[in-house]
């Protein structure tokens, strides 16, 4: 086969700031999924684009090139309307837990594919694979069954689903391209357009814990991925949420599942119920379903009821009990005072080497560790009180996670509480 262009053109075209044509773009992410285009000419042109950007038509093409290496997954079978969720990912992000099976109450369809934690952020798949016999690898076939049947699924994606994606992420995460804001929308946007929800709702997450730690850059991905999701015909809007803090009161996989149960239950940390109420809203309001409250179907049960039902077609046992770490090691309050301060992302990387993540593609993680935080910002703690827990299979780890925590967490006096609000910004297509 004749190539139609070189590689090297245009790596120079987009070195030399000029905008890269449309097939240009279907042709180098065809050609580089196919194995024509090496991973080093692959490498200069993300450093190209990190360094002089894409215009709203290149992000566009290049997120649809990525969607057309692959397959498109199709609900039109379904007799109800599909939504779905994503989170840019946060330490003690279990929003999706509870908020699959209460939009599923609310009469949606949730088909939603997850991914793995890496780093000090949590991956969905972990948490739920902590409930005895749940599995995360489903056909599309059962895929659908699964959504017919409950209303919500939450799987791993395949290897059909976007596969440039899967080279290219594996590729920017070792040439320091990850932190481009049109690479980093056009890789999410590829796989959830893919993954055939009708209706999006993006939980940008900003603050030390979050990927996009200032404000202002969360709100342009946002803004980015809300207008992909427009193009693509897919009705999209976002919330950047704070992610300073901890969400909920606890980081670790049988931790998290532990209080989505609860929420699920009609209890829970208040900052997990808002944010589960307020992004369910968004998507039901998305999918068109009217005359539904999320919050009654958290207080009638029935959201309960999705959960169990959603997790035993996927043979977990709703009713089996969680992992508990082999060993506990408790922190307390070293002076008395208000918590004015508590750096999530110390407490995600104290979690992640208790072994609640992992630090390369594949390691086992362990279901029992993590952080159980005894009080959050804005709480009063008296001197000697329990601050947090921390949980692990393996004692010495406790020495490197309490090293992290040092200086996560202001406890003064009279002091105030300086933290983001839950949510900054709300942006709809
Ligand atoms: N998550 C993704 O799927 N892609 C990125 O580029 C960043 C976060």
């Amino acid at each position: 086969m004749i190539e139609p262009f070189a590689a090297v053109e245009i790596i120079a075209a987009k070195r030399d700031r000029n905008e890269l044509t449309d097939p240009q773009i279907d042709w180098i992410i065809d050609a580089y999924t196919r194995g024509v285009v090496a991973d080093e000419q692959m490498s200069a042109l993300l450093m190209a684009i990190l360094l002089n950007g894409m215009n709203s038509r290149e992000i566009s093409r290049w997120t649809n090139a990525m969607i057309n290496s692959g397959e498109r997954m199709d609900w039109s079978k379904l007799d109800r309307k599909t939504a779905d969720k994503h989170s840019t990912g946060g330490v003690g992000d279990k929003i999706t837990l509870p908020l699959a099976p209460l939009v599923a109450a609310c009469g949606g369809a949730v088909p939603q594919l997850s991914g793995r934690g890496l780093g000090h952020t949590g991956g969905t798949l972990d948490k739920l694979e902590s409930i005895p016999g749940w599995r995360a690898s489903l056909t599309n076939d059962e895929m659908l069954k699964v959504l017919q049947d409950t209303g919500a699924v939450i799987c791993a994606a395949g290897a059909g689903l976007a596969p440039a994606d899967k080279k290219l992420y594996a590729l920017r995460d070792v040439t320091a391209t990850v932190e481009a804001i049109p690479l980093i929308a056009s890789s999410i946007m590829s796989k959830k357009i893919a993954e055939g929800t009708s209706a999006l709702v993006l939980d940008v997450k900003t603050g030390s814990g979050a990927f996009m730690s200032d404000p202002a850059k969360a709100s342009e991905l946002a803004r980015t991925m809300v207008q992909l999701g427009r193009d693509a015909g897919v009705k999209t809007r976002a919330l950047v949420t704070a992610m300073d803090v901890p969400l909920g009161l606890t980081a670790g996989n049988a931790l998290e599942v532990r209080e989505s149960v609860e929420v699920l239950a009609g209890g829970g940390p208040s900052d997990v119920v808002e944010l589960t109420i307020l992004l369910a809203r968004e998507m039901i309001d998305a999918a068109g379903i009217v005359g539904k409250d999320p919050a009654d179907a958290l207080k009638d049960g029935s959201a309960m009821d999705h959960w169990r039902r959603m997790i035993s077609a996927q043979g977990g046992d709703p009713d089996a009990a969680l992992p508990v770490a082999r060993e506990q090691h408790v922190v307390k309050a070293a002076n008395s005072g208000i918590i004015t301060t508590m750096d999530a992302m110390k407490v995600g990387v104290s979690a992640w080497r208790l072994g609640a993540g992992r630090s390369k593609q594949g390691e086992k993680v362990q279901a029992g560790a993590g952080i159980e935080l005894h009080a959050k910002p804005g709480d009063y703690i008296t001197a000697g009180s329990p601050l947090m827990t921390l949980h692990t299979d393996e004692a010495p780890r406790f020495e490197r996670a309490l090293e992290i925590l040092e200086g996560a967490v202001t406890i003064v006096e009279g002091g105030t509480v300086n933290r983001l609000p839950l949510v900054l910004e709300r942006i709809e297509g």
